[in-house]
């Protein structure tokens, strides 16, 4: 292409692809208000009991669940972080054992871990994605390894064939923290079934939500059920049949009445709301397919991503910009990308000084510095731009999207 036919790009002074701002996230509306307020008028007429927990509401919310999930057990508690912390402790494992843990994700996804005393484990992810590289996690294991966290960033599916021969060959067993994942699909398969215990966060920002906060913990696996449910509230002795007292030594993460009363609602809107992203998605792959210097992280082979958030690889050798300029001109076109999504116990201050439990050291062994320094996260960080796609957005935002990329590649393409 010429000079004399190159857009004029915003940063230099072209009109702007977009004035306004991106939609904002509406995610709850009238009938989770009604839901809350009927439930706080029957708890005015019948009694405050009904606002408390493992009540009506949670069963409701809990069937909805594991009816998305085709089967299986389901608990609510109050946080992501929570639903992981409740399935480390359901795995019933030693102080001192060791957990492989994501080199990307929410510190609530790796943090649990240490509050267990148990060791976190970072490993590499993929050469080019935030999930877990299954060589690494095997190259990772010790006569101390019992568990693998897997977490599926920004609703892309890990290599969970892979990843389940590994557990299975070295008997771990497997969490996957599906906090970003909801109704994701693996090999036909969602993402949640496919290890033994998995994590959901609820918190307002996620696929569905049970307000501002919340979480599930769900098993295929009902021994382990009866075990989450214990360790969700204070040890009681749910399954136990003529227990004295309560059986094991467990925090308060019981989800109340009202967030399952909000989550309730939200499961009728999930399917619909997951088709839809995977449109929008799938609409913005096709606009940029092509592109030539920057291309759509898209579903792994027979699998199903649910987009969190998408991911776009760049390949800055054929760009005269580097990020800092790429993210400038593209957010000067009116569309907001981010540079990094750099969540890693790499860059945490407390992992990196090995900080959980005063100056002791625990849970980690002294000389431990695994995890510290991973190649592949600083290339991914290097070579990946994200942006946020939701239920608001229409087809002319997405359009508009692919046509910032477009526009910008076109004139820094070398
Ligand atoms: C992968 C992952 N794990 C765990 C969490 C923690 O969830 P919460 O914020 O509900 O505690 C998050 C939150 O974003 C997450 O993305």
């Amino acid at each position: 292409m010429s000079n004399t036919t190159l857009p004029a790009l915003a940063i230099d002074g072209g009109q702007p692809i977009r004035k306004e701002a991106l939609p904002i996230r509406r995610l709850f509306g009238e009938e989770e208000k009604q839901a809350v307020v009927s439930l706080f008028d029957r708890a005015i007429a019948e009694g405050s009991h009904l606002l408390g927990y493992n009540g009506e509401q949670e069963v409701a919310y809990c069937q909805a669940f594991v009816d998305f999930m085709g089967g299986g057990f389901a608990d609510g508690v109050n946080s992501g972080t929570n639903a992981v912390y409740v399935a480390l402790r359901a795995l019933e494992m030693e102080p001192g054992d060791e957990v492989i843990v994501p080199p990307i994700s929410d510190p609530g996804g790796v943090m649990p871990v240490v509050m267990c005393q148990l060791v976190p484990v970072p490993v590499d992810c993929e050469p080019d994605f935030y999930n877990m590289d299954p060589a690494a996690i095997e190259a990772a294991i010790t006569d101390k390894t019992c568990a693998i966290i897997v977490a599926h960033i920004s609703g892309r599916p890990a290599q969970m064939d892979a990843i389940m021969a590994i557990a299975k060959r070295h008997g771990l067993k497997v969490i996957e923290d599906c906090a970003q994942a909801h109704g994701a699909k693996y090999h036909g398969k969602p993402v949640g079934t496919l290890g033994d215990i998995a994590s959901f966060s609820t918190m307002f920002g996620k696929h569905h939500a049970s307000g501002g906060q919340g979480g599930i913990v769900y098993t295929r696996h009902e021994d382990l059920y009866w075990k989450v449910r214990q360790h969700a509230d204070r040890g009681k002795p749910f399954g136990v049949e003529d227990a004295d007292g309560n059986v094991a030594a467990g925090l308060n993460c019981n989800m109340d009445e009202l967030h399952a009363a909000i989550g309730c609602v939200q499961m009728s809107k999930l399917p619909g709301r997951i088709q839809y992203l995977r449109k929008l998605a799938k609409r913005l792959e096709a606009a940029i397919a092509p592109l030539k210097a920057i291309r759509m992280v898209g579903d792994p082979v027979n699998s199903e991503g649910v987009f969190w958030f998408v991911v776009f690889h760049v390949d800055f050798a054929r760009l005269s910009i580097d990020k800092v300029k790429l993210l400038a001109a593209l957010g000067a076109e009116g569309l907001t990308f981010s540079g990094s999504y750099l969540h890693s116990p790499m860059v945490w201050p407390w992992f990196k000084q090995y900080r959980a439990f005063g100056n002791s050291h625990v849970p980690w062994p002294k000389g431990d510095a695994r995890g510290i320094d991973l190649p592949n996260v600083k290339v991914v960080d290097r070579e990946h731009i994200t942006c946020k796609i939701h239920e608001a957005y229409t087809e002319t935002d997405v359009d508009q999207i692919a046509e910032a990329l477009v526009k910008v590649e076109s004139v820094y393409f070398k």
